[in-house]
């Protein structure tokens, strides 16, 4: 079958996970598909949202709705956009640009993780839809800070600075499959980077402890970060109303309610399980996303529902450039936003802003 074609069969999101298994090496499906030590996270983030069950109602007048929106400044044709991951060059030759072009041919926000396998100057000057650039305080400050200039200048929409990852989680199912990752400085965008500040604790002491932390990012680096750029700063790997309420005061302007797809820390709890607590702390003051688990156009809904203005999806965008290059991350992203659509109509909702609690049976 040709590179671009979508196989027969394949007409719903999570169709595409068994055909990307097939087509990834078995080190890139681990290190693709897995999550935390026994992935129970993983798991919760997609059973917690079939939990939710919908009221829909009848005969919904509703003529002339769309699902437009703005956010920091920009127009989003729908609310669901391509979420940071690494390493597409695993999936498709050509990469981050081959992602790009998918979200580009759906209408689709997309965000670049700072350990994309192309420059962050290529796909900028490549992008014809909203990009925001993901940014890993690097251990090197002036590294850190020289990057997120470099994203400002090369025209990003916004720095999604995640905060949810100071180490790297126990992702076992990655390491059973034998993945290796590049090493840092090896990273398209990284290159220069000065990785001495590691420091190797000696067999018995503590790892973590034993000067790692010392180095590890902090909340005076938003600070930084804020007073460097003119970007709107948004903090992704917020699971909690204090650390939603700490990131305002350190001058966030926005927040993603996420569990590193559940990569991290195993049995945190579901993504969308967290989302009301801190959308209820944060209020209006500043827009609240979320990530994790979302495979259906009713997964959108629910979370819109329960306070994100928009969500982000991770592994389904990789497995569709997997079996299909661009034309499956651009079939991804265009079956969840015509489920969503419906659902919009199933439950009464004409625009986003009519998304509520009263989408929900327990509302009654
Ligand atoms: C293979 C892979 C690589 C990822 N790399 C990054 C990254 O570089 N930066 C980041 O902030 N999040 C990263 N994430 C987390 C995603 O941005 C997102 O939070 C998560 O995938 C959402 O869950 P989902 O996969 O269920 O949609 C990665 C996730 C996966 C699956």
């Amino acid at each position: 079958m040709a590179r671009f074609e979508i196989p027969e069969g394949v007409v719903a999101v999570e169709d595409y996970e068994p055909v990307a298994r097939e087509r990834l090496s078995r080190e890139a499906w681990g290190y693709y598909s897995g999550g935390a030590a026994d992935e129970t996270t993983l798991r919760w983030n997609r059973e917690a949202f079939a939990r939710l069950q919908l009221r829909s109602r009848a005969l919904p007048e509703i003529a002339g709705g769309g699902t437009q929106l703005r956010l920091f400044g920009q127009d989003f044709t729908h609310p669901i956009l391509v979420a940071p991951t690494a390493h597409h060059r695993l999936a498709d030759p050509a990469g981050e640009l081959a992602t790009l072009v998918g979200a580009g041919g759906a209408r689709a926000g997309m965000v670049l993780s700072t350990e994309a396998d192309v420059t962050l100057e290529e796909i900028a000057a490549a992008a014809r839809t909203p990009l925001w650039f993901q940014l890993y305080i690097q251990h090197d400050r002036g590294f850190t800070l020289d990057l997120a200039r470099r994203a400002e200048a090369a025209g990003y929409g916004a720095l999604v600075v995640t905060v949810d990852a100071p180490v790297f989680g126990m992702r076992n199912t990655e390491q059973r499959a034998g993945y290796k990752p590049p090493k840092l400085s090896e990273h398209a965008n990284l290159a220069g980077l000065h990785t001495s500040y590691f420091a190797y604790a000696e067999l018995g002491e503590s790892l973590m402890f034993g000067g790692f932390m010392d180095v590890a990012a902090r909340w005076a680096d938003i600070e930084r970060l804020r007073a460097v750029t003119k970007l709107p700063l948004i903090l992704k790997g917020i699971m909690c109303a204090a650390d939603a309420e700490r990131a305002i005061g350190a001058g966030a302007d926005g927040i993603i309610v996420s569990n590193h797809g559940g990569r991290v820390l195993d049995t945190l709890p579901a993504s969308i399980e967290a989302l009301p607590g801190v959308a209820k702390a944060v209020g209006s003051r500043v827009p609240v996303l979320m990530d994790g688990g979302i495979r259906r156009g009713t997964d959108v809904l629910k979370a819109l529902a329960l306070g994100a203005s928009a969500v982000l999806v991770g592994r389904p965008v990789l497995y569709g450039l997997a079996v299909a290059g661009p034309a499956g991350v651009a079939h991804v992203l265009h079956l969840l936003r015509c489920e969503l659509e419906i659902a919009m109509v199933m439950t009464g909702c004409s625009r986003l802003t009519d998304i509520g609690p009263q989408v929900f049976w327990e509302d009654q």
